[in-house]
């Protein structure tokens, strides 16, 4: 197999955790599945955008990172005006999507991805926006061109769900899904559980490094619910927004009410729902008291999990235990593997 020349578009919390694994695990990806690859552009929002198709140094590119430094230091490179001269450049087979998530559009990414896979490259992203926004196009765009566009990453952190739907259970669809999807609103509530007001609940959080400055889109469900779209979009095939579910977030959630509801045996967790109702998705995310009979009441901190309801085999419940940013390169890095099978 000739060597992948990657581009990473994205070098934040999960690009660079990315640029870690392919440094740890390029030895084994050469022994185990034959995969040689090199690191050929780097494109962020504010520290530059650069190519060498010779190959960058990846420790390098995390070193100046760290720093806060522009990658156009790095040895080598040619530093280019955007991610678009970047995808124009010719120099990569597979593009890592991994900018910040637009829950609105999908913008820019989907362009970016709608760019690379008419290019003929492989598409792998942890970004929510396009798969929402974009998934039939996309997956019709890719095959075309005879090409993958993979997004285990999207949801759950890195939790194989996709893929095991997909690679596991031909000939299954789901018809529900009953999930704990969003870390943040966990950690808040576990922390109201133990008497924190709400506003303190947001603060450790954030000193946690879960939640963003501004916890809205967590805390107000929208998170979770562009999470839920994207299951429903792909593994019910049932396309469906935010807009159309019903959502009600956290903040309304009182101390006295999350500690009484841990008490009687129910604890309190943003449920996600999802079921065909006469022929369409009905979906939507609430604070729910959940019995501990049901695996989901006992997701904790940065935990979660989903129980999919599989026309063929029943229930499955899939969870992923304190699962953070590591977690979902690691997926990104699966996808990596099952692109070039
Ligand atoms: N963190 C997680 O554990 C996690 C889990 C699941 C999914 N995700 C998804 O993964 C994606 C990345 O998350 P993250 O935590 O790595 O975010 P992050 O730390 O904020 O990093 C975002 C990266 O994208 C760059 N960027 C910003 N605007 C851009 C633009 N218009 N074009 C190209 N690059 C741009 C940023 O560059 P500058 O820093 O120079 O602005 C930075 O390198 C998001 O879509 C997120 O929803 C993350």
């Amino acid at each position: 197999m000739p060597e992948q020349r990657l581009l990473l578009l994205g070098f934040g919390n999960v690009g660079q955790w990315l640029a870690r694994l392919l440094l740890r695990h390029g030895a084994a990806l050469a022994r185990e599945h034959g995969i040689a690859f090199r690191i050929t552009g780097i494109a962020t929002g504010r520290h530059g955008v650069v190519c060498n198709p010779a190959g960058i140094d990846a420790g390098a590119a995390l070193q100046l990172a760290a720093a806060g430094a522009q990658l156009g230091a790095l040895p080598g490179v040619q530093s280019l005006a955007d991610p678009a001269a970047l995808l124009a450049a010719g120099a990569g087979d597979v593009l890592f999507e991994n900018s910040p998530q637009n829950a609105h559009s999908g913008q820019p990414a989907l362009d970016y991805i709608r760019t690379a896979l008419q290019n003929g490259m492989h598409v792998i992203t942890a970004n929510k926006g396009p798969l929402v926004h974009g998934y039939a196009a996309l997956k019709a765009l890719a095959a075309a061109h005879k090409r993958r566009f993979l997004f285990e990453s999207t949801v759950m952190d890195g939790t194989p769900i996709f893929s095991m739907a997909r690679e596991c259970l031909p000939l299954s669809r789901v018809t529900a899904l009953r999930g704990v999807l969003n870390s943040t609103t966990n950690v808040i509530l576990s922390q109201m559980e133990q008497g924190a007001t709400f506003a303190a609940g947001v603060q450790y959080a954030q000193q946690l490094g879960v939640a963003e400055a501004d916890p809205s889109a967590d805390v107000d469900g929208w998170d979770a619910a562009v999470k839920v779209a994207a299951i429903a979009t792909v593994l019910m095939d049932q396309p469906i927004t935010p807009a159309q579910m019903t959502v009600q977030g956290i903040r309304a959630v009182t101390p006295q009410q999350a500690q009484a509801a841990r008490a009687a045996g129910t604890p309190l967790k943003l449920l996600c729902t999802a079921a065909m109702v006469d022929g369409r998705v009905q979906a939507a995310v609430q604070p729910t008291p959940i019995s501990f009979a049901d695996p989901l009441a006992h997701l904790t901190g940065t935990s979660s999990g989903v129980t999919l309801t599989f026309d063929t085999m029943k229930e499955i419940y899939v969870a992923g235990m304190n699962h953070g940013p590591e977690q979902t390169a690691f997926g990104l890095l699966a996808d990596f593997v099952n692109a070039l099978r």
